[in-house]
């Protein structure tokens, strides 16, 4: 049985991982290159807004089995949890990071060895680009280290629920790596632990955002065309969503956070050609922030120098993350065309404030842009007086609500 469990890149991803397998007895090294992340990990603080992770750090298991340090060591396991960000200007994968943590480990690595890729990643990459690199050191694949593509699912905010209920898919090269890694993620997760190759393992990952993001698209489109026929667009979903076999998400201001509009790119990069309405729900969502903006412009048209208070800049309601928020995307739009933009968010760190109310005061326009459940009571119980405070009592709202 695996021991020693070495994580490499103790980000969102990889420190509740780290977390739930000290807590299940592993002795577990995370490996971050932030210094700052390596020494709150060892002073027992979480840089993370989790408050469950929070305490389950606090446990003593906890403390005694997980430590940080800068650099790889030698383990039982290596576990891969880097950024695979986007190369914007060529819409591919970034896998440099991903590529320098492989490299950090090989000198550790020896015979008996498991590595698990938990970054997301475009299909083959396991097979035709990891498991060549790590073969560079001698050691065969599949013979003498095993390799293994074991995505991750979690949702920023509410990770502790997620990283142990949700059911996770185990791509091993061979059969002997998904067997071994099933034993370790069996030591925390209660959902089911589904196994089956490498690269079906990628696709199934992508598939999932990707499944989001074209819907996201399609409810974005459903909305334009009810706006141009005077149709209440959330009347018309709730009744398509009457029939039996329909589920039509809610439109929004576009798609966020850190994998939706990143890894439906992914399957792109490998099949262009089959990839046609995945490409094209990308761009509809991509051009969801320039249309809003575009609405606010046209909304304080008649105002000299409008000073305008944004409400929500992360990604989606009733989240912190603002990585990859279209809300920011909007703001820096308005702000580059000379507009004077204040931002706040009830959730997202360096965004808080005191009331609406307070924070309207001396405002032109209130932009509410992403509507979290703490933002809709403020707004429902206190309308009045901030329309009062309002210079002109412009409110824009962009979640269409059924009338
Ligand atoms: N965040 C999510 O909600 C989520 C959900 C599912 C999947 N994923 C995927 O998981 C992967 C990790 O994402 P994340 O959100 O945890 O990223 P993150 O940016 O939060 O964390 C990554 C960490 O890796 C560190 N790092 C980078 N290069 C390193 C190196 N060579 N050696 C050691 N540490 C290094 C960084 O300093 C950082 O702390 C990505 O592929 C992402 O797409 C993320």
């Amino acid at each position: 049985m695996a021991k020693k469990i070495v994580v490499i890149g103790t980000g969102y991803v990889g420190l509740p991982l780290a977390i739930m397998l000290a807590r299940s007895g592993y002795e577990v090294i995370g490996v971050d290159i932030e210094e700052n992340i390596v020494n709150a990990i060892n002073e027992g603080v979480l840089h993370l807004a989790e408050e469950e992770v929070k305490q389950i750090f606090k446990e003593p298991q906890v403390r005694k089995k997980l430590r940080a340090q800068k650099t790889p060591c030698e383990a039982d396991v290596f576990i891969i949890s880097m950024p695979t960000p986007l190369d914007e200007k060529k819409r591919i994968a970034d896998l440099s990071q991903v590529i320098g943590g492989i490299e950090s480990i090989l000198p550790c690595l020896h015979l008996g060895n498991l590595v698990i890729i938990e970054s997301t990643v475009p299909p083959l990459t396991c097979r035709q680009l990891i498991a060549p690199l790590i073969e560079k050191t001698g050691l065969r694949v599949g013979r003498d280290v095993f390799l293994c593509h074991c995505p991750e699912r979690i949702l920023p905010g509410d990770v502790f629920e997620e990283i142990v209920h949700n059911d996770r898919v185990i791509g091993g090269l061979d059969g002997k790596a998904a067997q071994m890694a099933k034993e370790i993620y069996a030591s925390f997760v209660k959902g089911g632990l589904y196994l089956t190759d490498d690269v079906t393992a990628e696709l199934v990952k992508l598939m999932e955002n990707t499944y989001r993001d074209v819907n996201i698209a399609l409810a974005s489109e459903f909305a334009a065309v009810a706006e141009g026929l005077g149709v209440n667009i959330m009347q018309a979903i709730e009744l398509a969503n009457k029939h039996p076999r329909v589920n039509i998400l809610k439109p929004g201001i576009g798609t966020g956070g850190h994998c939706i509009p990143v890894d439906p790119w992914f399957i792109k990069e490998v099949d262009p050609v089959n990839s046609r309405l995945i490409h094209t729900a990308r761009l509809i969502n991509d051009e969801v922030p320039y249309k809003i903006a575009a609405k606010i412009r046209c909304a304080v048209r008649g105002i000299k120098d409008p000073r305008i208070v944004v409400l929500g800049v992360t990604y989606k309601p009733d989240t912190y993350d603002t990585r990859n928020s279209p809300a920011l995307k909007i703001i820096n739009l308005l702000r580059e065309d000379g507009y004077q933009v204040e931002a706040y968010d009830p959730l997202a760190k360096g965004y808080q404030y005191a009331s609406i109310e307070e924070i309207t005061k001396e405002a032109d326009c209130l932009v509410v842009l992403v509507e979290h459940q703490v933002i809709k009571q403020e707004l429902a119980h206190h309308e009045t007086e901030i329309k009062k405070s309002i210079r002109h009592p412009l409110i824009l709202r962009f979640y269409p609500e059924r009338e």
